[in-house]
C-alpha cells in the first residue's frame, strides 16, 4: 500500500515536471494602434482590462508554470480575439460600435473584468466610479462614432 503511495506521487511530480516544458506561448506582440481617450480612461482601461485586451499584458508568475500557463495564456489569447486596446485603430467604425455596445453589455452584466482573474487581482476591480466613468464613456464615444 505504502509503495502503491510513492508510485503515484512519484508520477504526479514527474508529470508536473514534464509539462514544464511546454508552458505556452506568452506574447506582447507590438502595439500598432492604440486607443485614444483621457487620462482617467486610459487609467481605468489599464487596471483592469489590459491584462487581456491588449498587447501590454502583465504576465503574472503563475503564467510561467504548467498549467496554470495554459489557463492564463488562453484567457488572454481570447480576450484579445474579442477586444484589443492595442490595435484599436485597426477596427472599422461598426466594429467599434459593436464593442462599445459589448463593453456597456458586460458592465450592466458585471462579467468583466473575469472573476478568477479579479481573485488574483483585487486591485484590478472596477470600482463603483470606474464603472460609471467607463459606462458613460462607452456610451457618449459609441454614439459620437455613429
Ligand atoms: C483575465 C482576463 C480578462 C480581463 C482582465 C478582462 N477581460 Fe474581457 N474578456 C476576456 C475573455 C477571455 C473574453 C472572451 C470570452 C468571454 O466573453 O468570456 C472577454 C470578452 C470581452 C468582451 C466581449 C464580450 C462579448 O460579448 O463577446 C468585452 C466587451 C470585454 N471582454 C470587455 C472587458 C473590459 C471592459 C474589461 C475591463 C474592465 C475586461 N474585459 C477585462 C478576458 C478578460
Amino acid at each position: 500500500m505504502k509503495n502503491r503511495w510513492k508510485v503515484i506521487i512519484i508520477i504526479g511530480i514527474s508529470i508536473l515536471l514534464l509539462i514544464q516544458l511546454f508552458p505556452g506561448d506568452r506574447t506582447n506582440p507590438p502595439v500598432t494602434g492604440e486607443i485614444q481617450t483621457s487620462a482617467e480612461m486610459n487609467k481605468i482601461l489599464q487596471k483592469s482590462c489590459y491584462d487581456c485586451h491588449s498587447h501590454q499584458t502583465r504576465w503574472p508568475w503563475y503564467s510561467r508554470i504548467a498549467p496554470s500557463s495554459w489557463l492564463v495564456i488562453h484567457d488572454v489569447d481570447e480576450g484579445r480575439e474579442h477586444l484589443n486596446f492595442s490595435t484599436w485603430n485597426n477596427y472599422t467604425s461598426r466594429e467599434k460600435i459593436k464593442i462599445y455596445e459589448e463593453i456597456r453589455e458586460v458592465l450592466k452584466e458585471e462579467e468583466m473584468p473575469l472573476k478568477p482573474y479579479l481573485w488574483l487581482h483585487p486591485e484590478a476591480g472596477l470600482s463603483e466610479e470606474d464603472k460609471q466613468a467607463l459606462f458613460q464613456w462607452v456610451s457618449q464615444t459609441g454614439s459620437d462614432t455613429l
